[in-house]
């Protein structure tokens, strides 16, 4: 079964907390949380490596620490004791975000909204992907704006190849309505991929996507609490 979940990133954790969680991370993560100017960067950084290591615990039967993660050429991660366990992590704002569990890649990615130059749309999206924009009304165009972003950046992540797969070689638009919501799919060279995607604001400052190569992708994210994460790695 694939799971979405998500877990907020405070503003300030409390020092026993911070040294806790920096404790039970890879001694990389420890060096690159110390390096970051901005905490809120090494908080996202830490507590997402946190959320993968206490999630593919579960989902292995290893022990958290017992857990060590390698990357590919584009830098995705997999696991190093089980490379065929799916897994993708994404952070930004007020949260990190894991994709888990089925057979086959996934990939996540959740941004903060902010105000958008639709000139970005141009360069980085297809030409199918800004008419779709283009003809939205203006007050829902950030909404897609982000949904496209974040659909695509998904795709990349599952595919694992990162930006060395030219973001405008595919496009994602809705299909029709699946239970009330827009169902996205992918063409690529002309063809209809077969990965199936999620897409929903998080809260009203954040959009999540999430793609799947197969199986259901879950209809709401799971809400994971700093005390559960802290809980479940005693
Ligand atoms: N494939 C899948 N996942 C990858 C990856 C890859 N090639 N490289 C890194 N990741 C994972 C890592 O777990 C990483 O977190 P970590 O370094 O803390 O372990 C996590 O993805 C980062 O994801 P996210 O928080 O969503 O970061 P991002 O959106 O800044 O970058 C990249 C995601 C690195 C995979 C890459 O796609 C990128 O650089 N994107 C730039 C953004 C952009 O131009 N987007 C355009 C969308 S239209
Ligand atoms: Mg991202």
């Amino acid at each position: 079964m694939i799971k979405i979940q998500v877990l907020r990133v405070p503003a300030t954790l409390p020092e026993t907390y911070w040294s806790y969680f920096l404790s039970h991370v890879s001694a990389e993560r420890r060096e690159q949380a110390s390096r970051f100017v901005h905490q809120a960067d090494a908080y996202r950084s830490v507590l997402g490596e946190m959320l993968t290591r206490v999630t593919l615990s579960q989902l292995t039967g290893l022990r958290s620490d017992e857990l060590s993660f390698t990357r590919n050429a584009y830098g995705k991660p997999a696991l190093s004791n089980n490379p065929d366990v799916p897994f993708n992590v994404s952070h930004s704002g007020e949260w990190v975000a894991l994709i888990s569990g089925g057979t086959d890649e996934l990939g996540i990615d959740i941004e903060k909204v902010a105000p958008i130059d639709l000139q970005i749309a141009e360069r980085f999206f297809s030409s199918s992907e800004c008419q779709f924009l283009a003809a939205m009304s203006v007050e829902t165009q950030q909404d897609t704006f982000y949904r496209l972003w974040t659909l695509k950046e998904s795709y990349i992540k599952a595919v694992g190849m990162g930006l060395s797969m030219p973001l405008n070689s595919f496009a994602i638009l809705p299909n029709n309505l699946k239970h009330g919501e827009l169902d996205w799919s992918c063409k690529q060279d002309g063809q209809i991929v077969r990965h199936r995607f999620y897409s929903q604001p998080l809260d009203e400052q954040h959009m999540l996507a999430a793609c799947a190569v197969q199986g259901e992708l879950p209809a709401q994210p799971e809400i994971v609490t700093l005390e559960s994460l802290c809980a479940e790695l005693v």
